[in-house]
């Protein structure tokens, strides 16, 4: 390679740095939407220095150009098919509510939401026992809990208690909706404290 070959390679190189360099200083601004919109802008820079000058597309034949061009429609077409399954979801798939709202409402009778809640988040420590939780149908892991009362497990279960975080750390969720997975996992531990 010539040295004005190596050297125009040498300067793209610190150009790719100088725009990284850019980007990463344009993250500390405050911008709202723009920050991605920034951020893209930069990338895409970058990605076409690259195109142009270490694939060599600049002084390509047109013919391989155009295949590499039509690259980008199949990549636009591809993340476009993605972003459209993704923004088509609803909202809240935190709790696998795969279903449409009023779908979900209509088949969740009471039982099944604690049922739901459970599985999706307080099984994570409740199911194994993690970090010293009462272990889901361990009646005598639960029954010295049992013993606070309902109204006092729930306010912890929803506020925090020791290293039960707040919700079980899931802010989204209603204090109705842990109530009714407080009772799920009392219930199945052989322990009934809603009457
Ligand atoms: C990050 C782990 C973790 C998650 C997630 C978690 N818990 Fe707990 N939970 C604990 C631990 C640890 C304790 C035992 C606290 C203690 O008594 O030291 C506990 C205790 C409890 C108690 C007994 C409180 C009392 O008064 O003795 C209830 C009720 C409870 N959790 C409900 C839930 C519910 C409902 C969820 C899901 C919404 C949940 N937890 C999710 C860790 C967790």
């Amino acid at each position: 390679m010539d040295r004005k070959k190596l050297s125009r390679l040498l300067t793209v190189w610190w150009l790719l740095l100088a725009l990284l360099g850019l980007n990463v200083g344009g993250t500390f601004l405050d911008l709202g939407a723009f920050n991605l919109a920034l951020s893209l802008l930069i990338a895409g820079l970058q990605a076409v220095l690259i195109v142009a000058f270490f694939m060599y597309l600049r002084n390509a034949a047109p013919v391989i150009r155009l295949v590499a061009a039509a690259g980008f429609v199949w990549l636009f077409l591809m993340l476009g098919l993605v972003l459209s399954d993704y923004r088509t979801r609803p909202e809240d798939i935190t709790l696998g509510r795969m279903l449409p709202e009023s779908a979900w409402a209509a088949e969740a009778g009471t039982g099944e939401t604690g049922a739901r809640v459970y599985q999706a988040v307080c099984s994570a420590c409740h199911g194994s026992g993690l970090l010293g939780a009462p272990r889901f149908g361990d009646r005598a892991a639960w029954q010295p809990h049992a013993e606070h009362g309902r109204e006092v497990l729930v306010e912890h279960a929803v506020n925090g208690y020791k290293a039960m975080p707040p919700k079980g750390g899931h802010p989204e969720l209603s204090a109705d909706e842990v109530r009714q997975a407080v009772d799920y996992m009392l219930r199945h531990s052989g322990i009934d404290l809603t009457q």
